[in-house]
């Protein structure tokens, strides 16, 4: 019904399943705003900084710190594989991608030349790396899992320590995240767990690109409605 009501349907809500369906019976394009799964509208604004601000994907290595199997995480490396950009994981064992995701998109990044590599130790990970990312600890369905996240990722909080640890301070460095972000103590919930997974050195730092980023979601959704919108009707 709501195929025939719209010509394009942008779902943002919950399980993976449910766009899936939405995108099989809607008969119009489809678009994954946000699922517990998955995030792929976020990673062109992502991929659109990194190339607005060095000027090229070429040669670039995103090191995602924290959640490495959330739905931004895996995303964003299929997205890196896509684009031809090298992605570094650093994540404890128990937040490892899921095997049959990392395996899909490490068979994109073996065909276009690029390289997907995951560590436990973020200092050893981020070496070399030209984006420092993250996300929040706890993802959306998992609240009740607060408590062990924090515990769990508090080392990887991505402060001005780990940033030098890219060797790349004075070099090609950026820090992105998708937002909303904990990064001060100005909330309730950091208030409560005196946890965040970036300081506020770093967000509101020369490196952080992260307001670049968000304005991006826009210019690169419009995107790619238009080129869906417009293939459908041959334009
Ligand atoms: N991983 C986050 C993404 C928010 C845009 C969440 O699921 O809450």
């Amino acid at each position: 019904m709501l195929g025939r009501i719209y010509d394009g349907i942008l779902f943002r809500g919950f399980k993976q399943e449910t766009v899936e369906e939405l995108a099989t019976w809607s008969g119009v394009p489809v678009w994954n705003g946000l699922t517990d799964a998955y995030h792929p509208t976020q990673i062109f604004a992502d991929l659109l900084t990194v190339k607005e601000t060095f000027g090229t994907l070429e040669g670039v290595t995103v090191a995602y710190v924290g959640d490495g199997r959330n739905n931004v995480a895996n995303s964003l490396m299929m997205g890196c594989a896509k684009a031809k950009v090298n992605y570094v994981c650093c994540t404890p064992k128990a937040l490892w991608p899921d095997p049959d995701v990392l395996a899909e998109a490490e068979a994109v990044a073996a065909k276009n030349g690029s390289t997907i590599k995951v560590f436990e130790d973020p200092k050893e990970g981020v070496k070399g790396a030209n984006v420092l990312y993250t996300d929040v600890w706890v993802s959306m369905g998992e609240e009740d899992k607060t408590a062990e996240r924090i515990k769990m990722l508090r080392p990887y909080q991505i402060n001005m320590e780990l940033m030098a640890a890219t060797g790349n301070l004075d070099g090609k460095l950026m820090f992105l995240h998708c937002l909303p972000a904990f990064h001060d103590f100005n909330t309730d919930v950091t208030k409560e767990s005196g946890a965040l997974e970036v300081t506020d050195e770093v967000f509101e730092s020369k490196y952080s690109k992260v307001f670049d980023e968000s304005e991006n979601r826009m210019h690169t959704i419009k995107a790619l409605f238009v080129s869906a919108l417009c293939d459908r009707k041959n334009i």
